[in-house]
């Protein structure tokens, strides 16, 4: 009788406690729920981090004294560590910036830190073709050779427009270098082997181009933009190689994969406040995101790799919009018209221009054809050309740069014509438009 009441009330008390338990669970779970969604988006954190931030660093350790370098956009980010490790395997380095006062202060630093005393900074605009032609001319004028261009800079922002009238995304990271590569190609040509580094991304996938909408009056949005611009990008690289890789001068694309740069500063509101913060918690630094561009600009025996993208020092397939064919002529075609350089169309190439006459495509031959047709048709983001050319005087040749200028400097100031609704970006650094390069005096330290 005592021990059935002795179990009676041990069973009594274990379902107390089991209520109990129930009861604190139920406190409990959401808690519980809360920590394991918060260790789940922590690890899908930490996860995405290893995978952006996965890089192969450069393979090839070759040294690059013999090299002239020009990387646009070297102010800030990739260009920045581009350049500085290319100092440091004793490249001659230009700094094509549009910020020559920071260019110089970090040539001057470059040189301080790699003690290679061949690094200069040169004021390049590539939102004006004026800047670009008085870049290049410079550099012609001042330098024996050019051995790789790195075609890196880039903008991406609300809606703006180059000093020429072009949707400004275009107009930067596509058109501009479109235009310097034209008016360098042939001192790459006589340097070749030389290589032409394209900076693209895999955004390239979600461009649309529209030769007939340049301006994108359709439909504004920044990253359609960048992305369009980046499929310019792709696209100019195929055409480059199928143009010039029988000179041997190589073109490549690098996708150098998500990198905490500078590249968003311009991106408004709190989406752009997300996105950066983001891009500083996720994305890998601008000394691993420059790998493979040095790779691309250091590595021997890469003549059969022409036309190729890389991606973390390999080859990546290119997608089939990247290589369209027909559309990368078409973009060549519209390019030297939007340059100005109309006469350069070649003959033998279908031309193709997109603008349209009485809703009627114009195709020809010919080239005064397609200047007829040019005339006809109305294209909005065309700026007329200059009424004179406005002769300026020559630069001065920098201290230490070979061969001074032989030839007056020919500037055309094309009259800059407004986008519909174009804003203009907050940052224009003031820059007097002349080339200097001189090396800093404590590279001689
Ligand atoms: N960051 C990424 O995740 C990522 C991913 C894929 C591809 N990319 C590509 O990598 C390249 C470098 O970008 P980043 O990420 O290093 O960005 P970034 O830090 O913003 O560097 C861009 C550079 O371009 C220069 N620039 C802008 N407008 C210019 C103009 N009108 N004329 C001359 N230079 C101009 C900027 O000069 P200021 O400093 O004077 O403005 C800056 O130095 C770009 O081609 C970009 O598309 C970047």
């Amino acid at each position: 009788m005592v021990k059935a009441m002795k179990n009676q009330f041990k069973v009594d008390e274990l379902e107390e406690n089991i209520e109990e338990l129930k009861e604190l669970s139920e406190d409990v779970s959401p808690a519980i729920y809360l920590s394991v969604i918060l260790s789940l988006i922590l690890l899908a954190i930490f996860i995405l981090r290893l995978y952006n931030r996965w890089t192969v660093h450069c393979p090839v350790d070759l040294r690059c004294e013999d090299k002239t370098i020009i990387v646009t956009g070297a102010n800030s980010g990739i260009g920045k560590a581009t350049a500085l490790e290319l100092a440091k395997r004793g490249g001659r380095i230009i700094l094509a910036v549009r910020d020559r006062h920071k260019g110089e202060a970090l040539a001057r630093s470059i040189m301080k830190k790699t003690q290679n005393p061949n690094v200069f900074a040169a004021y390049l605009n590539l939102a004006s073709l004026t800047s670009i032609k008085e870049f290049a001319t410079d550099f012609l004028s001042k330098e024996k050779s050019l051995h790789v261009l790195v075609n890196n800079a880039a903008y991406m922002g609300p809606r703006a427009s180059t000093d020429d009238g072009i949707e400004r995304c275009f107009g930067v990271n596509y058109l501009g270098h479109f235009y310097l590569t034209w008016l360098l190609k042939d001192k790459l040509r006589k340097c070749a082997p030389s290589r032409i580094i394209n900076v693209v991304s895999d955004a390239y996938l979600k461009g649309n181009l529209d030769l007939d909408d340049i301006a994108m009056v359709k439909n504004y949005n920044i990253y359609g933009a960048y992305a369009r611009s980046k499929l310019a990008n792709m696209l100019f690289n195929f055409e480059c190689h199928r143009r010039y890789v029988s000179d041997i001068v190589i073109s490549m694309a690098v996708q150098p994969g998500a990198v905490s740069t500078e590249l968003m500063r311009n991106w408004p509101g709190l989406t752009g406040q997300l996105l950066r913060a983001m891009g500083r918690i996720l994305f890998k630094d601008p000394v691993a995101g420059c790998q493979t561009i040095i790779f691309c600009a250091c590595k021997d025996g890469i003549r059969d790799q022409s036309g190729k993208l890389f991606y973390n020092c390999k080859t990546l397939k290119i997608k089939e919009k990247g290589r369209d064919k027909q559309l990368s002529k078409e973009l060549w075609n519209k390019s030297l018209h939007l340059c100005h350089l109309d006469s350069e169309i070649e003959l033998e190439e279908e031309v193709v221009i997109p603008e349209k006459t009485n809703g009627q495509e114009v195709r020809s031959r010919d080239t005064a054809a397609v200047k007829a047709a040019e005339k006809a048709s109305k294209i909005p983001q065309h700026p007329p050309k200059p009424a004179a050319e406005a002769p300026k005087k020559a630069p001065e040749p920098a201290k230490k740069l070979p061969e001074p200028a032989k030839k007056p400097v020919e500037v055309k100031k094309p009259e800059p014509v407004k986008q519909p609704q174009a804003e203009q970006v907050k940052k224009q650094p003031e820059v007097p438009p002349k080339l200097a390069p001189k090396p800093a005096p404590e590279a001689k330290e």
